[in-house]
């Protein structure tokens, strides 16, 4: 079983066009230095205003080495949703991927486990991978109820999907107590709740489908952690978030995956 590694950058609000078109060219040219082979699938989720920026920096060359996400989208294909983005429209702006979930959203956008399963099966229906976030928040750590919150997460975001769809998904374990905080995870309970959660996978569906997701770790992700991450069993990569903002620390971060073996 080879899973290849993700690195994915998620610039949450931040990044005006001109800016996101030079921190995208800065990693293109890193990325460039290496093969398709070599480097880990690397990922990059813009603001949707810079979405067209960054695409129209992706020359023939890069494009393959570096995908690019959007941070959001509606599960309807279009109409009356003043403010949404569909699908289509992400796909038509050159992505492959859609971060969805993300505790952020749920917590300040009130997204709910239904709303994320609906996006996810219309994101596989229409050709994109979901990078599925889940998470828990300090309190439910410390209650003692982080596994069952993961898992009742994931078998609500997965509900439904078929196991060629799950198997091609992305998840993101994202401890909120983590996230922008420097307090990253300790890599061994990291990579045991992401063991917890491909069982859970292997439950819902198959040993297959559990065994072909690739599961990141998310949560103060820095150069200096990433090796000991990529370093177990069960971790497939990262979603980085301040430290994708910075040319220096998010290829650092990629050149730290590479000397880890490929799992
Ligand atoms: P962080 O964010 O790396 O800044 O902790 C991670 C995320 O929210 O995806």
């Amino acid at each position: 079983m080879s899973r290849k590694p993700i690195i994915a950058g998620n610039w949450k609000m931040n990044k005006l066009q001109s800016e996101a078109k030079e921190l995208f060219l800065g990693i293109a040219y890193f990325a460039e230095r290496f093969t398709k082979e070599q480097l880990p699938t690397i990922v990059l989720a813009p603001t949707f205003t810079s979405l067209a920026a960054v695409e129209s920096m992706r020359c023939d060359k890069c494009r393959p080495l570096v995908a690019i996400a959007a941070q959001n989208c509606n599960w309807e294909k279009s109409g009356a949703y003043t403010g949404e983005i569909s699908v289509d429209m992400i796909k038509d702006a050159g992505c492959e991927y859609i971060i969805i979930g993300h505790s952020e959203r749920r917590q300040h956008f009130l997204e709910t486990d239904e709303m994320i399963n609906k996006k996810a099966k219309a994101i596989l229906e229409g050709g994109l991978i979901p990078i599925i976030c889940c998470g828990e928040t300090l309190e439910q750590r410390e209650a003692g109820i982080t596994d069952s919150h993961i898992a009742s997460q994931i078998k609500a975001a997965l509900a439904g999907l078929t196991e060629e769809e799950i198997s091609k998904s992305v998840i993101a374990y994202e401890p909120i107590w983590a996230i922008g905080t420097g307090k990253t995870c300790d890599a061994d309970e990291a990579n045991r709740v992401i063991a917890m959660i491909r069982n859970v996978i292997k439950d819902l569906s198959s040993i297959a489908a559990g065994d072909a997701i690739r599961i990141l770790y998310g949560g103060s992700v820095t150069p200096s952690s990433i090796e000991e991450q990529m370093s177990k069993s069960d971790i497939d990569g990262a979603l980085v978030g301040g430290a994708s903002l910075k040319i220096d620390s998010f290829s650092e971060i990629i050149a730290n995956t590479m000397k880890v073996t490929v799992k």
